[in-house]
């Protein structure tokens, strides 16, 4: 048996170093072939093993379990962010600052500023046990199953000397090419595309199985090493020996004595980091000695020994080739710039969005401008500027088009609003299609049924509205070309099953203007059926919290028109969900009539959304943040400190979960 054990553990550590050397050093010294079967027969000794299972073995970065929610972990030492700076001026001033600070010689560590998720990393006897998210700083979430996919964070450390206990800090990110090709194929499949590599990586990150977070493939870069027994009082030094453990730090960590230094530094990598596989947003100058960190301490935000120095966003220029219009399903008219293609930031840009008419009336766009374009984070980059000296003296003035581009109906604009719609909800094809697009999406009705197939059925003539989808037949579906019989059939059965969606998604999904998801449930629970709402004027509308003119006129004109109270009927006809379910009618009281209650913590009875619904039902608002408006705190386990310092600072009362449950009994 110990020798089976002796070979389990070999092959972990060959496969280890395996990993390290190809997601680490990115230099592998084996072919994937034989690394998959090196793995291969390590998870078939495990399997026929399992007395030697193990979390930290390579086999398990594959992500094995699912997890429901997150659990909030306090952080051990809060995770605070950065004071920004954006010229040379201000990096100037913040060595000034240090120098008198400590009026002593003092060393800058420069390191790139990663644009990704941070992450703190705990490691116990050399294993990694806990991955948390910053959170709001003091508490985040456990997303360890997560962290464990991530083949460049070691779960077992190399060599002897690192403490027995440690954090250190860094950043996930996912790298460029693998969010260009997350995208692609989110694309392909009409799904919303992730704006950034920050976004898709976070989002990632929050993802509750581990499977598809491994699929991901993320890296990581780690920047700040924190415990009692730190290897060095050099923060420079803590981060070389990490990188002996096995940790990825960055090459471009450098440690710098004068500001000359640190400006050349500056200067390289502003270029340079174009050429890196992830996103960096800017670099960071730390103080290196950890004593003197301490010396200098923070202030009430951030800490006095380190700064970030943000990069300019890249600019181009290009022509304006033309200005086009998309119509979105509400009939809202955005303008869209197409440029002569154009490099920016590693891609190619051809369009960019142009908002509004005010947008394009501020830029006094003409056609042919020689334009600056700006990607801020954004996928679709936005023009910031023109050169009007390169401006020919026949070039046209961009006006904003006084017609639907669609389907040729004059456009509208409600006095105050900055954009215009086409008022042609009726029969215009996007709109149309819109409509139905958003009737099925997720958090709506949640039928399979995304913009492609909805353009297919459409096309077809099959459906044109949405309560044409009750009457669908998979036979008719299946006839279409490219559909099989079984994507007809699950089409059919997510559209059957859509009728037992409660009467607020249902609200939602009718794409009121101005009624989104929030807005759906409050409407509900004031109106508990659409004969109720229907009948309601505006008057009776902005009585409910939050309802406010806008919204109330939207409804009365979208009922007030007799298709839309026709297609209700329809679909009443096909058995959607028009009333509030009795349960949570029977549950409505004003017991926390006019009052603001904050959740905070993790709790055991219920879950925080749970008693979300409870404070609604009960007629009391629940709010994000503590202020002076606050009734109470519904707090649970781990509330954060600097939340439960506001609070009593204010003199809140906090209530826990057996308080708050009689309150409303
Ligand atoms: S040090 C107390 N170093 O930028 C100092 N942060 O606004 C803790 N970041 O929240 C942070 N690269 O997410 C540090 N080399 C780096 C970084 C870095 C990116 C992020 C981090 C932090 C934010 C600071």
């Amino acid at each position: 048996m110990d020798q089976i054990k002796q070979q389990i553990e070999a092959l972990r550590e060959e496969l280890n170093r395996h990993n390290y050397n190809y997601y680490v050093l990115s230099t592998p010294t084996i072919s994937d072939f034989e690394f998959d079967e090196k793995l291969k027969k390590l998870s078939d000794l495990e399997i026929q093993y399992p007395e030697y299972f193990d979390v930290n073995s390579p086999t398990q970065r594959v992500g094995s379990d699912i997890n429901k929610s997150f659990k909030q972990v306090l952080h051990k030492y809060p995770m605070l962010s950065l004071g920004n700076t954006y010229t040379e001026s201000e990096v100037t001033d913040f060595y000034n600052r240090v120098q008198k600070g400590l009026n002593d010689d003092f060393e800058i560590v420069c390191e790139l500023k990663y644009d990704g998720t941070s992450i703190s990393l705990t490691y116990i006897d050399g294993k990694l046990t806990q991955a948390v998210t910053r959170g709001d700083g003091v508490q985040g979430d456990d997303v360890t199953a997560n962290v464990r996919t991530i083949r460049s964070v070691p779960l077992r450390l190399q060599g002897n000397d690192y403490p027995d206990e440690f954090e250190i800090r860094g950043e996930i990110l996912m790298p460029w090419s693998v969010f260009d090709k997350l995208n692609k194929e989110r694309a392909e499949q009409e799904e919303i595309l992730f704006a950034n590599p920050r976004n898709a990586g976070s989002g990632t990150l929050k993802q509750q199985d581990p499977k598809i977070v491994a699929s991901r493939k993320l890296d990581s870069y780690l920047y700040y090493m924190l415990g009692e027994n730190l290897p060095s009082d050099g923060h420079y030094e803590n981060l070389m020996k990490a990188k002996e453990w096995g940790f990825k730090i960055s090459d471009a960590t450098k440690k710098c004595k004068t500001l000359d230094e640190i400006f050349e530094y500056i200067k390289y990598w502003d270029i340079e980091r174009k050429n890196l596989p992830v996103a960096t947003d800017g670099i960071v100058l730390k103080v290196n000695s950890l004593t003197q960190q301490r010396n200098l301490g923070y202030t009430s935000k951030f800490p006095r020994w380190a700064i970030a120095f943000k990069f300019q966003a890249e600019k181009a220029v290009t022509t304006l080739e033309s200005v086009t219009y998309q119509v979105g399903r509400t009939g809202a008219v955005t303008p869209v710039a197409n440029l002569t293609p154009v490099k920016l930031s590693g891609t190619t840009v051809k369009r960019a969005s142009l908002y509004n008419e005010d947008y394009i009336n501020q830029l006094d766009l003409h056609i042919n401008d020689q334009v600056y374009v700006e990607k801020g984070g954004e996928i679709i980059p936005k023009i910031t500027g023109v050169d009007i000296s390169k401006r020919g003296i026949f070039d046209e003035k961009v006006e904003f088009t006084k017609e639907c581009p669609e389907c040729g109906t004059s456009l509208v604009k409600d006095e105050g609003e900055a954009i215009y719609y086409c008022p042609n909800d009726l029969s215009c094809p996007p709109q149309l299609k819109g409509r139905i697009e958003h009737f099925c999406t997720r958090k709506a009705m949640n039928i399979s049924c995304g913009p492609e197939t909805v353009e297919h059925l459409y096309n077809a003539r099959l459906i044109s509205n949405v309560s044409d989808l009750y009457t669908l037949k998979w036979q008719d579906v299946s006839r279409l070309e490219r559909w099989a019989e079984k994507s007809a059939k699950n089409l059919i059965d997510s559209i059957h099953a859509s009728v037992s969606v409660p009467y607020p998604r249902v609200l939602f999904a009718l794409g009121i203007r101005y009624v989104g998801e929030t807005v759906a449930k409050k409407l509900a629970l004031a109106f508990p059926s659409i004969d109720m709402l229907m009948a309601a004027g505006v008057e009776d509308l902005v009585q409910v919290d939050e309802i406010g003119e806008r919204i109330a006129q939207s409804i009365v004109k979208y009922f007030g028109e007799s298709a839309n109270v026709e297609l209700v009927n329809r679909l009443k006809g096909f058995g959607i969900q028009f009333e509030l379910s009795e349960d949570i009618i029977s549950q409505r009281t004003d017991k926390l009539q006019g009052l603001s209650i904050v959740i905070s913590g993790t709790f055991e009875k219920h879950s925080r959304d749970e008693y979300k619904v409870m404070i609604e039902q009960n007629g009391g608002k629940n709010s994000g943040s503590i202020s002076a408006k606050t009734s109470y705190v519904l707090a649970g386990d781990n509330m954060g400190p600097a939340k439960l310092e506001k609070a009593q600072n204010l003199g809140i009362t906090i209530l826990n979960e057996d308080e708050f449950l009689e309150m409303i009994k």
